[in-house]
């Protein structure tokens, strides 16, 4: 079964503009059949947040906007699935073309702007699945919100009931002025508000995990101040990291590398593993770290557990390797555990944190 979405997912899809293929890959997720998947190797779990993993590579946000596939990409091996960004209400974003595939380096530029089908679409479909399996909802504003905070607040009501975990994205580039809210007193006020939210809708809903996610693009100032704030309203992680603006100088795409947006994939690994260890010694084991950014197999995974992080998310990756990465990566992150003797991956969460931040700043 892998195997056929594998081979529709890569040179087929490739020959089409990336948001069409995408979209494409998204409706042939349907034929995905029912059924429990293969279970992962026990050595493979993982306890985080208070929420049961059956393996620690998730699908990042963006991929299923709407969650409209959550259960087959759950089926095709992922350990938790991540919808999103939601905004209250639908918006279309940016004008298309606004995804570019940087190819000579495995890359990907996005420009999209949150579009997504608004909160009540997704609600209903999130309100008819099975609670099984792992799915957080990330949320967004929408781009003309005159209260940011509010769209935060409302969307933690709306979902409270079918999320796993909430991710709090400050971090897409795309919506202009929303990645201030990574600013130390905006994002005291947001969080004083959402974790009210959530501690007020918790006798119904239970203590849904609030994740904050954050862009690697924050200077260490900057990300002392997140971590402290972070750490001051007991948040339960962080993700590290969304796409970057910055462009490393080694992208060979020279022409796409100009188009304006966020860059994802292989030429951020370095920049957002960077930040994720820089997090992990600043969070002192406050709360445990999702690594994200330019992971396309297992050896890369271990590196992002490596340097702090508890759990990984990918996207990029599946662009260019297809679905069949996920169970090669399980499958490589097994035996590695059986070559170290280790009966479980948190023996290894941080342990090149401070080597990789005594490093040189990657260029
Ligand atoms: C994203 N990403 C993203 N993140 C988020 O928090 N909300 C979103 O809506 C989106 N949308 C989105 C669209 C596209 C086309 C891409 C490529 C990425 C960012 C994503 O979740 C992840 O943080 C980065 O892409 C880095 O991981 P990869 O792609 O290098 O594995």
């Amino acid at each position: 079964m892998i195997g056929f979405f594998d081979r529709l997912s890569r040179p087929f899809l490739r020959a089409f503009d990336p948001e069409d293929a995408h979209n494409l890959a998204l409706k042939a997720l349907r034929f995905v059949p029912r059924g429990r998947p293969e279970p992962d190797p026990p050595e493979l779990k993982v306890r985080a947040f208070g929420l049961n993993f059956p393996n620690p590579i998730g699908l990042a946000a963006g991929f299923d906007k709407n969650a409209v596939a959550p259960d087959a990409l759950l089926r095709l091996g992922f350990g938790f699935v991540e919808v999103g960004s939601l905004t209250p209400r639908p918006q279309l974003g940016n004008p298309r073309p606004r995804v570019f595939r940087l190819e000579a380096d495995g890359g990907v530029i996005n420009r999209l702007g949150f579009n997504n089908g608004g909160a009540a679409a997704a609600l209903a479909r999130l309100a008819a699945r099975p609670r099984e399996g792992v799915v957080g909802v990330n949320i967004g504003a929408n781009k003309d919100s005159v209260d940011r905070t509010e769209d935060y607040v409302r969307l933690i009501e709306t979902f409270a009931a079918v999320a796993s975990y909430f991710t709090v994205n400050v971090s897409s580039p795309n919506t202009p002025g929303l990645r201030n809210l990574q600013q130390a007193q905006a994002l005291d006020e947001l969080l004083s508000r959402v974790m009210e939210a959530r501690d007020s809708v918790r006798a119904r809903s239970g203590p849904t995990p609030i994740l904050v996610k954050i862009a690697p693009d924050l200077t260490l100032p900057e990300l002392d101040d997140v971590v402290g704030i972070a750490r001051k309203h007991r948040v339960d992680g962080m993700i590290v990291s969304n796409t970057t603006i910055s462009r490393p100088s080694a992208l060979r795409d020279r022409e796409k590398a100009k188009e304006t947006g966020g860059l994802s994939g292989k030429p951020m690994f370095k920049l957002s593993t960077r930040i994720l260890a820089e997090t992990f010694v600043r969070t002192e084991n406050a709360f445990p770290l999702i690594g994200v950014g330019g992971i396309d197999s297992g050896a890369t995974a271990i590196a992002k557990i490596k340097a702090g992080a508890t759990l990984v998310q990918l996207y990029t990756g599946l662009i260019y390797h297809g679905i069949g990465l996920v169970p090669r990566m399980k499958a490589d992150i097994a035996a590695a555990l059986k070559r170290g003797n280790r009966d479980s991956l948190a023996a290894m969460v941080g342990v090149d944190a401070a080597d990789i931040t005594a490093d040189s700043w990657p260029s």
